[in-house]
């Protein structure tokens, strides 16, 4: 899968791709992941990107050229789903990250400012998509997230794919709470039937546990 990243602060993204299951995908090659800096597609002598909003509002408006040319110039390689990480947009979830998954390739706009010029929105924006009810300062947070959530669902990244299924939302559930040694900490045991080896028995215990915690928890799913 190959993602191109457009955002202000292309650097945000240094740490993250050098770690952990990001990483490792990069790495298998599982992932390809291009970072483009937003401003490099400027054509102000000053490499501006905003400007006051029409209206009087308060804030920044990112400007439609740079964004424009940009998505221009990236599906020039082919054609890509573009999406614009925003608060506005549908709420992220495992669902709309198994529907991603398999797609040959994305752009991810990070915003930034007050907002992005609207027209970018309805001109060459195919999806919008949330963290969740809270205001971040830009879309990198968002986008760093999409892209750990989709690189660990790629084959071969997760070195037991069985892990990520019984992860919470695979299923619409929530996930089983999890033992390892030792056998007692603090006087507290791990339950008797994970140490006796009847596999039978600890899927039924693991299929209980998620669908208690499910309907206590988050009924919702269900
Ligand atoms: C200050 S926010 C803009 C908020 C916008 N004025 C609004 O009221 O919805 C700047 C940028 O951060 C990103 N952002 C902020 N909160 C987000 C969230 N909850 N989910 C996804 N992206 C978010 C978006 O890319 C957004 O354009």
């Amino acid at each position: 899968m190959k993602i191109d990243v457009l955002s202000l602060f292309p650097e945000a993204f240094t740490s993250f791709l050098a770690t952990s299951m990001v990483a490792r995908a990069l790495q298998k090659g599982a992932i390809e992941v291009a970072l483009d800096d937003i401003r490099d597609y400027s054509t102000n002598k000053h490499r501006k990107v905003d400007d006051y909003p029409f209206g009087g509002f308060a804030g920044m408006v990112a400007t439609p050229q740079p964004l424009w040319d940009a998505i221009k110039a990236k599906l020039q390689d082919g054609p890509a789903s573009v999406i614009y990480f925003t608060p506005q947009g549908r709420r992220l979830n495992q669902k709309i990250l198994l529907d991603y998954a398999t797609e040959s390739r994305i752009i991810l706009i990070c915003g930034h400012y007050k907002e992005i010029d609207q027209r970018i929105r309805r001109l060459a924006v195919s999806d919008e998509i949330s963290l969740g009810d809270f205001v971040l300062s830009g879309g990198e947070l968002a986008a760093q997230v999409f892209i750990d959530g989709l690189a660990r669902l790629q084959d071969g990244v997760l070195s037991d794919i069985a892990s990520a299924q019984s992860d919470s939302f695979y299923h619409q559930m929530l996930g089983f709470p999890c033992y390892t040694r030792p056998e007692e900490f603090m006087g507290q045991r791990v339950p008797d039937v994970l140490r006796e080896g009847n596999h039978g028995k600890i899927e039924q215990w693991a299929n209980a546990q998620a669908s208690f915690l499910t309907k206590t928890r988050r009924p919702d799913l269900l």
